[in-house]
């Protein structure tokens, strides 16, 4: 036998027994977002790598280490999407969707990020990703955390909680940012190495290191929300009354700074106790810098992105996965006449019973194969069409989940009668 092909690392199959989740997640998160009447887009897995670099910035974990970038047989320089925001923001541009017009979009899909691999944390994942632009809020900010938190309700997820900061503007960022490389300079024998690396381009990024020995010095540091502008200050503070007014609980965080530059004024993070380390399911912010930064005409935005593996199994641990549907009907057969006969009754069964299974036995075996797999199958009815039955043109109608005994149907009343059997 030949050597077998492993999966790529950190990428995963999701196979059937764990698609129900997956789906349950995708049918109520569509619900939600027609609530608050977000349109799909979908946009390509792959960009020009500048897309990126522009965006999400240079200093950032994200450009700086785990972009799968590489140069297609023309020579063009493309990357692989880590995130779905900087793609939406370049089809809205090159779309010519701005001029002012606003809109609500969301999109489902694959990421990649080249990072170490555990549990909750994987090369390939999935995000719903939502985008308001065109709205400079508050009021914006504030329906679209009330929109997350509708989701977990609609979930019925407990565990996560939602934390909160303001980033300020551009400018308020940029003083504070002076201020706090200042501070850390006076610190420099403190810092490790990626922190000295990214106190000169990035020095926000490192109040988001997860290194224990930084931990005192960024907990001395100075706080951004005392650098605020007058309008962010005003934001922040109607985003949070906002929030109280509807309703939904949060706690500031004033060191929630996010991995990715684009960010101005809101940010915020739900984040669960439920999964471990890897424990932010949604996180995202307003980036009213971004638009104009990669060629359209300024426009303020705002948006989040959910990973949808985390949900996934906040949903299997809290039990929250409907059941797969059964299917109703399995058909057992005998003979090579009922097997060709079977395959149309099938067929005519599909229309009578739309959206609802109906699986014929397929390849043979006998009678006790046959109703073992109709028994594993789920399905409520077995139909049994022999060569004996064919020749009194009935089938065999056998309820599985009821004690009830076998009745013959004759089968061209099988049609209109099947759902009476069920
Ligand atoms: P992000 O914080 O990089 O933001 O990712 C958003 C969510 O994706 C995280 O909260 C997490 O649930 C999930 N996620 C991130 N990396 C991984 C991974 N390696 N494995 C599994 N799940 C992961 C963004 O991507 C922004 N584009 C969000 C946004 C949209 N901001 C404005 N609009």
């Amino acid at each position: 036998m030949s050597k077998q092909i492993q999966p790529v690392r950190g990428m995963n199959d999701v196979l059937p027994a764990e698609i129900g989740a997956w789906q349950h997640l995708e049918r109520v998160a569509r619900a939600v977002f027609d609530a608050y009447g977000y349109d799909e887009l979908r946009v390509p897995v792959i960009e020009h790598t500048e897309l990126f670099q522009r965006s999400i910035g240079e200093y950032t974990d994200i450009v700086e280490k785990e972009m799968y970038s590489f140069q297609d047989s023309g020579g063009t320089g493309l990357t692989l999407r880590p995130e779905a925001t900087a793609g939406i923001v370049r089809a809205a541009i090159s779309n010519g969707m701005l001029r002012g017009a606003r809109h609500k979009l969301w999109c489902l899909g694959p990421m990649f990020r080249h990072e170490r691999p555990q549990k909750g944390r994987y090369r390939q994942f999935y995000q719903f990703d939502l985008e308001a632009i065109g709205f400079p809020g508050p009021d914006v900010d504030i329906e679209l955390i009330a929109l997350s938190a509708r989701l977990w309700r609609a979930l019925k997820l407990t565990r996560v909680r939602l934390t909160i900061n303001s980033l300020g503007s551009m400018e308020s960022r940029a003083s504070y940012r002076e201020r706090l490389q200042h501070y850390l300079r006076s610190h420099d024998s403190e810092l490790d190495e990626d922190s000295r690396r990214r106190l000169g381009g990035n020095p926000l990024r490192i109040l988001d290191s997860k290194q224990p020995a930084m931990r005192a010095l960024i907990e001395g540091a100075p706080l951004l929300t005392e650098y605020l502008d007058p309008e962010s200050q005003a934001h922040f503070a109607a985003l949070r009354s906002g929030l109280d007014a509807l309703g939904v609980a949060y706690e500031v965080n004033p060191r929630l700074v996010r991995g990715l530059d684009y960010y101005s004024r809101t940010v915020f993070e739900w984040v669960t106790d439920a999964l471990g380390a890897q424990d932010a399911v949604c996180s995202g912010g307003r980036y009213d810098g971004l638009i104009a930064q990669l060629g359209g005409e300024p426009t303020p935005a705002i948006g989040f992105a959910i990973g949808v593996e985390r949900v996934v199994e906040l949903l299997t641990l809290a039990g929250g996965v409907p059941p797969a549907a059964a299917p109703e009907v399995y058909i057992v057969v005998n003979g090579e006449r009922a097997e060709r006969e079977a395959l149309r009754l099938a067929e005519q069964l599909r229309d009578a019973l739309p959206g609802r299974g109906v699986l014929l036995n397929l390849g043979g075996g006998n009678f006790k194969t046959q109703f073992r797999r109709a028994d594993r199958s789920g399905a409520r009815l077995a139909l049994i069409l022999g060569d004996a039955e064919l020749d009194r043109g009935v089938a065999g109608v056998k309820p599985l989940r009821r004690e009830d005994g076998q009745i013959d149907c004759p089968l061209d009343e099988l049609p209109a009668r099947i759902a009476s059997f069920l």
